[in-house]
C-alpha cells in the first residue's frame, strides 16, 4: 500500500487549484436517477469515492461517459443517462465501502416507487444512523421495511404524496435524500430545520436546472412542489470548500502564502473567520481566495456546528494548525461523537492535546517532529499531513486510501507550492 513521505519545514508559496466538491458531487450524481434524459456534471473531482459511486450507479443501469481525461487535467466531465433503471437494489458490498450510497434511496424511490439499500453500518467517526433519512421519507408517504440488513422503501401506487418533516437534528444526508425524494412527489413537501450547507444549495440548483420547483433554497425551510417529470441538465460542481480550507491550514502552518484558485470565499466563511482569529490573513481576490500567514499564530476556541457554523470536516486540520499557535485553544466537536482520532497521532508528533469527551484542549506552540503516523478517516489523515509539513524531519503517513477518497492528487498540489512530499510504494 502506498504511503506519503513528507519532509517538513518548507514554506508553501504559489497557487493551488481547488477541485470540485466531493460532498456536492456525491449528492449530484444520484440526481441522474431522477430523469431519463442525460445529466452532465462538470468539474467532478477525480476521487476514489466518485469512482465508487459511479460504479454503484452502473448497478442500476445508469450509463456514463467521461471526458476531460488528460492526465494533467484536474476535474472531469461526466454524462450519465438512465433511460431505464434495471435494478432498484444497492447491495451491501458497494454500500459498505461508501456510506454516501444511502443517497440513492430518495431519488430511486421517487423514480421507481421503490428502493432497497443495504444499511451502511458504523464508520470510523461515529455510529452515523440513518433514522432521519427514513423518517423524512415516511413523512412523505413512503412505507419503510428493515430486513436482513437492508432498508426497503416503497411508495404508494401512483407515487409519493409528499408531506412535511421537521428534523430534530440537522442532517446533511437526510436533507439531501428528502429533497431528491420530494421533487417528483404528487404534492408539495416541506422540510423544517433542514441542513443548508452549500452542498445542499448545489443540489437544489441542479434540481431546479432539471425542472424542479422549490422555495427556500439556502435556508433551513425548504418547500418543494413535486413535478411530473424532470429533464436533463448540464451543471458545474461547486468548488470544494473543505479541500480549500485544508490547504489554507497547510499554507498557514508553514508561514506560507498561497492562492486557492477557484475557491469560493462565501462558502468558506466560518473557516475564514477561524483562520483570521488565529492570525492568518485571508482575502477574497480575483480567481479565488488568498491566504498569508506572516505573523505569529494565536490560540482560538472553536466549536463545530451545522452550516453556517464551523464545519466538523475542518476540525482536525484546524487542530493541527493550533498546535503551532501561542496559547491554549479549546475545540468542541458537536456533530460526531468520535472525531478526535487524530489526537493520539498528533501527540506522537509532539502535540500537547488533552481530550475529554467531545472537547479537546490544545496548548501551543510546540515543536512538531516527524513520525510514522496513520489515521482512520479522511480529515484526520489530512490533519497529519498538515502537521507533517511543519514538523522537523520526516513524517510518513500511511493508509492513504482515506486521503484518496477526498483529496484529488494531494501530493501533486502540495508539490506545486513547494512542499517536500512524495508518494511511495510500501516496502
Ligand atoms: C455529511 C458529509 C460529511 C460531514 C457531515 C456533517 C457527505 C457525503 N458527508 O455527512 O463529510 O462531516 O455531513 O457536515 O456529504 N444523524 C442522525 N440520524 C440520521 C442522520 C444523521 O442521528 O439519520 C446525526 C449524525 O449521527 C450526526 C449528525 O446527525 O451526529 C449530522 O450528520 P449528517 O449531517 O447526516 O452527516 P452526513 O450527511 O452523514
Amino acid at each position: 500500500m502506498d504511503k506519503l513521505l513528507i519532509r517538513g519545514g518548507n514554506r508553501l508559496s504559489g497557487t493551488i487549484p481547488i477541485s470540485g466538491a466531493k460532498n456536492a458531487a456525491l449528492t449530484l450524481i444520484p440526481c441522474a436517477l431522477l430523469t431519463d434524459e442525460p445529466v452532465t456534471l462538470r468539474n467532478l473531482p477525480r476521487l476514489a469515492d466518485i469512482d465508487g459511486f459511479q460504479h454503484l450507479m452502473g448497478q442500476f443501469g445508469v450509463a456514463h461517459t467521461i471526458a476531460g481525461h488528460r492526465p494533467e487535467d484536474f476535474g472531469r466531465v461526466m454524462t450519465m443517462e438512465a433511460p431505464r433503471i434495471t435494478s432498484t437494489v444497492a447491495p451491501y458490498d458497494l454500500v459498505r465501502k461508501m456510506r454516501a450510497s444511502i443517497l440513492v434511496l430518495g431519488p430511486m424511490l421517487a423514480r421507481m416507487g421503490e428502493a432497497t439499500v443495504s444499511l451502511p453500518g458504523g464508520c470510523a467517526i461515529g455510529n452515523r444512523p440513518i433514522d432521519l433519512h427514513l423518517k423524512a421519507l415516511e413523512a412523505f408517504g413512503a412505507h419503510i421495511e428493515l430486513a436482513q440488513g437492508y432498508v426497503r422503501a416503497i411508495a404508494p401506487d401512483g407515487g409519493l404524496p409528499g408531506g412535511e418533516y421537521d428534523f430534530p437534528v440537522v442532517s446533511v444526508g437526510a436533507t439531501e435524500n428528502a429533497v431528491m425524494a420530494a421533487v417528483l412527489a404528487k404534492g408539495t413537501s416541506k422540510l423544517i430545520n433542514a441542513a443548508r450547507e452549500p452542498e445542499i444549495v448545489d443540489l437544489c440548483n441542479l434540481l431546479v436546472a432539471m425542472g424542479a420547483e422549490m422555495e427556500g433554497i439556502g435556508t433551513s425551510e425548504l418547500t418543494i412542489h413535486g413535478v411530473k417529470r424532470l429533464h436533463g441538465a448540464t451543471y458545474r460542481v461547486m468548488p470544494d470548500r473543505i479541500e480549500a480550507g485544508s490547504y489554507a491550514c497547510a499554507a498557514a502552518i508553514t508561514g506560507g502564502e498561497v492562492l486557492l484558485e477557484g475557491a469560493n470565499f462565501d462558502d468558506m466563511a466560518s473557516t475564514i473567520h477561524a483562520l483570521r482569529n488565529i492570525g492568518v490573513e485571508v482575502e477574497q481576490v480575483k480567481g479565488g481566495v488568498h491566504v498569508a500567514a506572516n505573523g505569529p499564530l494565536k490560540a482560538h476556541n472553536l466549536t463545530t456546528a451545522p452550516f453556517p457554523g464551523l464545519a466538523t470536516d475542518m476540525q482536525a486540520q484546524l487542530m493541527s494548525l493550533l498546535c503551532k499557535a501561542e496559547g491554549t485553544s479549546v475545540l468542541k466537536e458537536t456533530i460526531f461523537e468520535n472525531r478526535f482520532m487524530h489526537v493520539p497521532e498528533l501527540a506522537r508528533m509532539g502535540a500537547n492535546i488533552e481530550t475529554s469527551g467531545r472537547t479537546a484542549v490544545v496548548r501551543g506552540p510546540v515543536e512538531l517532529t516527524g513520525a510514522e503516523v496513520m489515521a482512520t478517516d479522511l480529515r484526520a489523515s489530512m490533519s497529519l499531513v498538515i502537521a507533517g509539513l511543519a514538523a522537523e524531519g520526516e513524517t510518513t503517513v500511511r493508509r492513504l486510501y482515506h486521503l484518496d477518497r477526498g483529496y484529488e492528487r494531494l501530493e501533486e498540489k502540495l508539490q506545486l507550492v513547494g512542499a517536500d512530499i512524495e508518494r511511495v510504494g510500501d516496502d
